[in-house]
């Protein structure tokens, strides 16, 4: 299966790394979205997911909803994204994880409706980055409070400098990452292997 080649041309040609280790994609990820882009790497997730008998993907606000959603389609199942504030109308039963954000310093009391995620349910958990791995940890949470199967976590750019891939996968959970930064140097963008 070939990698998704598209996805490192579009980082190298509007990537924009800031500082040490953070790279600005709000041309096509995180702000602007090219949904071109995503129903490819949607369909990448797909492909590589379509034998894990998935029932629902799983993402968090905000920038994992477009991604996730594409992955859904193309899988033809549910896409159900934490919800880092209560809405009023959420007076369902919720099912809770805390979710520190090293780029803003903050916790976030991530939720989902217990209705919507259940011990029947096979998830795939995809998120835009993977940087200290605590959205796709706290999702996996989640998914675990709710006796669901994990089948994975899809990332569209992991860096690989940072320590996510090892928190998530010494759970146990497979990592299938469709861009993989191994380096920013001198401002410039340095891939190691993608997964898929
Ligand atoms: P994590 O995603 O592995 O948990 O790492 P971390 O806590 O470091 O990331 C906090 C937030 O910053 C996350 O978004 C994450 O997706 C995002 N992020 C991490 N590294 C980068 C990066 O290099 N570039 C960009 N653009 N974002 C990065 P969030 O604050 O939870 O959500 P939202 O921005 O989607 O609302």
């Amino acid at each position: 299966m070939s990698k998704l080649k598209e996805l490192e041309e579009r980082i190298k040609k509007d990537g924009r790394v800031l500082g040490e280790d953070v790279l600005k994609v709000d041309s096509f990820l995180t702000h602007q979205v090219d949904p071109e882009l995503m129903a490819a790497m949607g369909q990448r997730f797909a492909e590589v997911f379509a034998d894990a008998g998935i029932t629902k993907v799983v993402s968090i606000e905000a920038s994992g909803i477009a991604p996730a959603v594409f992955a859904a389609y193309a899988l033809h199942v549910p896409m159900v994204f934490a919800r880092k504030s209560k809405s009023i109308t959420m007076a369902d039963e919720l099912i809770t994880a805390d979710v520190f954000s090293f780029t803003k310093q903050v916790t976030n009391h991530v939720s989902v409706s217990k209705k919507f995620l259940t011990s029947a349910d096979t998830v795939l958990v995809v998120d835009d980055f993977l940087a200290n791995g605590q959205a796709g940890g706290g999702l996996i949470d989640i998914v675990e409070q709710a006796g669901a199967t994990i089948a994975g976590l899809g990332i569209v750019i992991e860096k690989t400098f940072q320590p996510g891939r090892q928190l998530i996968e010494e759970r146990g959970i497979k990592v299938v990452s469709l861009a993989r930064i191994a380096a920013f140097v001198d401002g410039e963008v340095k891939f190691a292997e993608a997964d898929a």
